[in-house]
């Protein structure tokens, strides 16, 4: 209903120039909190030089046609390599997209004879793969493992019955909340229940864990994740993803996943630029060290201020607020114009309604001062909030 009034400055915005903590936004220069381009990847002058570098060598049409097919090359199978290293998985096969990629592989994963359990927070790739299972598929309240006990019970009994198998999928980090999966306790869980883990962690690799591997690390818990999902659109601020498991698995999946079968393989320059983003990653953890130094500083902040960030465990940062749509615009509105701050605004039906959500994703090349003036600003709106400024009766145009 709101969609032309909203085009290019709620919906659709264009934040142009250089990526980094500031960059243009209806030609002004704005402090930009909305980038998932956690550890500064994105314009790293090594990064920029290896892409530019390959695409020169390469040009974007190498290789061509399905891995299957005709688009192998040594170096696809490199960076699964050096991947499978990372994860200490056995193997590892790269998907051209995130989102097409998981959805694909729970369709490759399960038949009508297996169940799937997973979490009700689940993003909207997973819930889209479960689209196409044709068999049972028990949901849990978020997190909730006693919830998931329950189901397991249930997809237990019908599994005997089916000769089927039983597939868990949740999150290494939910990308809203940023709380991250019980993963260790899901894990523990095996004793008693027989079932595969799927871990889809966008969010976690390269942000999670002693050396970035992610929140399985994170958590003591990565030998139980069975098959574990990463982007490359996130840490690595670049196009494609990967899942590693074991050789079975992943083998099976070179032969089943019909988004990776039916379409062309990743273009090399992507695949060099993946591997020097791996090698910076591993060899650089000052970049991790700088994300979290500002997350800590970020988060505490807002919480010393009095703000509502729930449960977060992650870099991502939800602030939460109570007020209407029209309020939410209204304050974006103030933040953007008044304050030159841009961030997400998240509002129903993704939160309850009533609820603000004002998103931040903290990342490497952010700043203390960037911190210390996002607070000061977010103080002063919530004093407005507070005090009824905001308020109207219709959602505002800019
Ligand atoms: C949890 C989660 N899974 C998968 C994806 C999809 O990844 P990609 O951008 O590589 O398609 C995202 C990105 O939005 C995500 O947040």
């Amino acid at each position: 209903m709101h969609a032309k009034d909203a085009h290019g400055y709620f919906t659709f915005p264009k934040l142009e120039g250089e990526i980094g903590n500031k960059m243009i936004f209806r030609g002004k220069e704005m402090l930009i909190w909305s980038l998932n381009n956690y550890l500064g990847l994105a314009n790293h002058p090594e990064v920029r030089k290896v892409d530019a570098d390959a695409s020169k060598e390469y040009g974007l049409a190498t290789p061509m046609g399905a891995r299957m097919m005709s688009g192998n090359s040594n170096l696809h199978e490199q960076l699964e390599a050096e991947l499978s290293s990372f994860m200490k998985k056995e193997d590892t096969i790269l998907l051209n997209y995130g989102y097409q990629g998981m959805v694909s592989a729970i369709d490759a994963l399960v038949d009508r004879h297996d169940v799937i359990v997973y979490d009700a927070e689940s993003h909207a790739c997973i819930i889209d793969g479960l689209r196409l299972h044709m068999g049972k598929r028990f949901v849990y309240p978020h997190n909730d493992i006693e919830s998931l006990q329950k189901q397991l019970e249930r997809a237990t009994a019908l599994t005997e019955n089916t000769n089927g198998s039983i597939l868990v999928i949740t999150e290494g980090v939910f990308g809203m909340s940023g709380d991250q999966g019980k993963l260790k306790d899901i894990v523990a869980l095996k004793s008693e229940y027989d079932f595969r883990l799927f871990v889809d962690d966008a969010h976690g690799f390269g942000t999670m864990g002693k050396t970035g591997a992610g929140t399985g690390e994170e958590q003591g818990a990565q030998d139980g994740i069975d098959i574990y999902f990463g982007t490359f659109a996130k840490a690595m601020a670049s196009i494609g993803a990967f899942i590693s498991s074991t050789e079975s698995v992943v083998e099976y999946l070179r032969y089943n996943m019909r988004s990776q079968i039916f379409a062309k393989s990743l273009p090399m320059p992507l695949v060099v630029g993946a591997m020097k983003r791996l090698e910076l990653l591993r060899t650089q953890p000052e970049l991790k060290a700088n994300l979290w130094k500002i997350v800590n500083a970020l988060q505490s902040s807002l919480k010393n201020a009095g703000f509502e960030i729930g449960n977060t465990q992650s870099p991502v940062t939800p602030v939460y607020l109570n007020g209407t749509i029209p309020e939410a615009t209204n304050l974006i509105l103030d933040l953007r114009e008044n304050y030159a701050i841009f961030c997400s605004m998240v509002v129903y039906p993704v939160v309850p309604k009533g609820i603000i959500m004002l998103r931040l994703i903290p990342t490497a090349v952010h700043t203390l001062e960037d911190v210390d003036y996002t607070i000061n600003a977010f103080s002063k709106i919530l004093v407005n909030l507070k005090a009824g400024k905001y308020e109207g009766d219709k959602i505002v145009t800019a």
